[in-house]
């Protein structure tokens, strides 16, 4: 009992301790709500512009931000350039020739430096064009929490080890999640992103022809699945055709992606490894998404908040820059 009572007292006390660096470190969805209440429907007006524009735009800025969260955390890091003296996250492996959507966050920054100058954040901009994208797509949406400050600093090695690989097998994305913070069902919850945008055929063209070295095609792939895509991408030549990420519903957001997978119709290796590799963690949450679409318009949001709580900058070591693409 006394055991008992002095571990919790222990506990209490670490908690009271360690709150007050999570109370500093807090994001709130008010953040701007007098600095800058016109805020979210700029970002929302220049997303829907943007998207009429192309749809792909969408699943371009959330990607975006993923890629952000992913590399010290959500601090607009992915959005600098490269300078003499820092090689940046831009040209880093998994973004070279890839990452789109650059030039529509520098035009929402405008309009917001023209009602709010100097007040709201690039990584805050993104994290709202992010939750935009989904709901313009089609998903849900929900409270976004604000408060983000933005990084001096880019890191092109670290966009290198972070980020996972499509080639990836299931405990190596796990594992890439869970250095994140994230858990095993946001890892499966957020790869639902990719029921919207497309793909090079560079990064599943060892499905096709050769998987795993085989000489063999991926036998997790559907027949006919196989066949379509071989007409896409061919067996050499053709690296930047693209594919649509979710076979069914390509612009939907949805949770057919995760029926897919039931048909052996992901369309990247960490995609279908989801459901194949048997994993009982992953696949069951894989089942649930696939049978409801409640249930995965229910969690999105709790993990794309997850994500986005990581390692906010919210002190001096960071600023709202006035130019996305370059520190103050
Ligand atoms: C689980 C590990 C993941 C891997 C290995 C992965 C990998 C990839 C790859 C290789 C592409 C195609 C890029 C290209 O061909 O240029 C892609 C596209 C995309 N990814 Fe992921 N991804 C993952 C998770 C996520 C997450 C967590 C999100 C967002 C929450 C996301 C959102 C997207 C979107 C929306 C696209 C389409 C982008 C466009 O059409 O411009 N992905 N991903
Ligand atoms: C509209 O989309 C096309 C690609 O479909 C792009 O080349 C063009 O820059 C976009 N225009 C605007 C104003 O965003
Ligand atoms: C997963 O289970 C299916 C059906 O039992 C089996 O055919 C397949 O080989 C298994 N895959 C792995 C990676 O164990």
């Amino acid at each position: 009992m006394t055991t008992r009572l002095s571990a919790l007292l222990v506990v209490h006390v670490a908690f009271i301790v360690f709150g007050i660096t999570l109370v500093n470190a807090q994001l709130i969805s008010n953040f701007y709500a007098s600095s800058c209440p016109s805020l979210q429907s700029i970002v929302r007006s220049g997303m829907r512009a943007a998207v009429q524009n192309e749809t792909r735009m969408a699943a371009s800025i959330l990607r975006l931000f993923f890629h952000d969260c992913f590399v010290q955390g959500c601090d607009a890091s992915i959005l600098l350039d490269d300078t003499s003296t820092m090689q940046g996250e831009k040209s880093a492996f998994p973004n070279v020739n890839s990452l789109r959507g650059f030039d529509v966050v520098d035009v929402i920054k405008a309009s917001v430096e023209q009602s709010c100058p100097g007040v709201v954040s690039c990584a805050d901009i993104l994290a709202l064009a992010a939750r935009d994208a989904v709901f313009l797509s089609g998903g849900p949406s929900w409270n976004v929490l604000l408060g983000r400050r933005d990084s001096l600093t880019a890191s092109y090695s670290l966009a290198n080890s972070n980020l996972p690989a499509p080639s990836e097998d299931v405990d190596s994305l796990i594992s890439k999640f869970q250095a994140q913070g994230l858990s095993v069902s946001d890892l499966v919850t957020l790869s639902g992103a990719h029921t919207i945008g497309q793909s090079r055929c560079v990064n599943f063209r060892d499905r096709l022809y050769n998987d795993d070295g085989s000489g063999q095609a991926d036998p997790t792939l559907s027949a006919t699945y196989l066949v379509q895509l071989q007409t896409v991408c061919p067996s050499s030549g053709g690296d930047d055709n693209l594919a649509p990420l979710d076979v069914t519903t390509p612009t939907r957001f949805d949770n057919i992606y995760y029926k897919n997978l039931l048909n052996g119709r992901g369309l990247l290796t960490s995609d279908q490894e989801l459901f194949s590799s048997n994993q009982t963690s992953t696949v069951s949450v894989v089942q649930n998404y696939a049978a409801s679409s409640a249930s995965f318009f229910t969690n999105f949001p709790t993990s794309m908040i997850a994500m986005g709580n990581i390692s906010p900058i919210t002190g001096s070591n960071g600023e709202v820059r006035i130019n996305c693409r370059v520190a103050n």
